[in-house]
């Protein structure tokens, strides 16, 4: 092959994800499932919708599905439905994308941060007791990457101080948990379909899925100016409706979802099978009895920002999530926080890395980024 030809070959390019390759094999699909929806001109809370919401809730094992606008709406509809209101404090880890800590923000109520797990870059449930004070009432587990924050010690904790749990399932649809599904182990759970997600629309959306019917009541309530019925609102709501464009869209990929789901996986075992033992790589975890969702295929790396570099002159795409950790962002400065007071926070924040992970990956892509990743650590 000549220098030109290896130049500019698409197989070497790797980018961090591509979703052109997946519109390309369903965009057919997708296209008649918007023409169904336009044919019907019910754009907002119809069929589309309430079928979603049976499919996901079923996805989830939990009994309902309530779609809203977005996963951040999700967040702040699942506080309010679970009683948090302005005043209160709720428990979530620093190592989050900002959302979640701006939902608590949203209804008046204060983030207090819990530190991570080093290796699971999850909630650890033994610093909750250090931060937890008369004022808090919910927990947000948030799963991270694809993986299940350790879920038993969280609602044991949250038992013994009667406070809610919510997940924040944005990035792990389709993890297990000790045979559990991620969004059946809690109050409530949310869900994102931002597109980049593993269930990704063509625009934002959320869901909350939940098992308590009186909790999913109030839900739909709350997503729609706090209507009981026609024109008769009971407490003040707003306007979070998941349209049927978008329901129709997710519902053609969710039928998709099982093999991209396979497929993440079979990914991630191809990176861990080259990057397992090589010093200076740590790639993620996968406890005993977890489903990995691989949302992300993140490791860490000590000269993280100087890897990226690295992978990008070799036109290999990478992305970190995230650089900054919540409790040192500029929006909680006011909180009091300094560097040190979430040292796995922080550490994490400074090494990790999330190398290309999309369904539609080649192996060869995987060599290629592995290799450069074994090669930037071992020269
Ligand atoms: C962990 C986490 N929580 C919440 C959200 C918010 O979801 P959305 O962008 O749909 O509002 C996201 C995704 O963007 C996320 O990754």
């Amino acid at each position: 092959m000549s220098e030109h030809t290896q130049a500019t070959s698409p197989i070497l390019a790797v980018p961090q994800l591509d979703l052109a390759a997946q519109y390309a094999a369903i965009g057919e699909e997708i296209r008649a499932a918007i023409a169904k929806v336009l044919a019907s001109q019910q754009f907002i809370l119809g069929r589309e919708g309430a079928a979603l919401e049976t499919e996901l809730a079923s996805l989830c094992g939990a009994a309902h599905g309530i779609g809203v606008a977005s996963g951040t709406d999700a967040l702040i509809l699942a506080l309010r439905a679970c009683g948090v209101c302005a005043g209160d404090e709720v428990i979530i880890p620093p190592f989050t994308f900002v959302a979640t800590a701006s939902a608590v923000n949203a209804i008046g109520a204060k983030p207090v941060f819990a530190d991570i797990r080093p290796d699971s870059y999850n909630i650890d449930p033994s610093d909750l007791q250090r931060r937890v004070t008369r004022k808090t009432k919910a927990i947000i587990a948030v799963h991270l990457y694809g993986l299940s924050a350790d879920m038993d010690p969280i609602l044991e904790f949250a038992r013994g101080h009667d406070l809610r749990v919510i997940e924040d399932n944005a990035q792990s649809l389709g993890a297990t948990y000790k045979g559990r599904h991620t969004g059946s182990m809690s109050d409530a759970a949310c869900i994102s379909f931002y597109p980049t997600k593993n269930l990704g629309g063509y625009g934002d959306g959320g869901m909350i899925v939940t098992n308590s019917s009186e909790r999913a009541a109030r839900l739909r309530m709350l997503r729609n100016h706090g209507q009981s019925a026609r024109y008769v609102s009971s407490e003040a709501g707003w306007n979070s409706r998941l349209d049927e464009i978008q329901a129709a869209i997710l519902r053609v990929k969710l039928r998709y979802l099982p093999e991209w789901q396979r497929a993440r996986q079979v990914h991630a075992a191809a990176y861990s099978k080259l990057l397992l033992g090589v010093p200076g790589i740590a790639p993620p975890l996968v406890p005993e009895n977890y489903g990995h969702a691989f949302h992300q295929y993140t490791i860490r790396v000590e000269q993280r920002d100087a890897l990226q570099q690295f992978l990008n002159e070799r036109n290999i795409g990478s992305a970190v999530y995230y650089p900054v950790p919540l409790h040192l962002q500029p929006l909680y400065s006011s909180l009091g926080h300094k560097v040190g007071d979430f040292p796995h926070a922080e550490h994490a924040a400074k090494e990790v890395i999330s190398l290309p992970m999309y369904p539609e990956l080649h192996s060869e892509h995987i060599t290629r980024v592995a290799e450069a990743a074994i090669e930037f650590v071992t020269k």
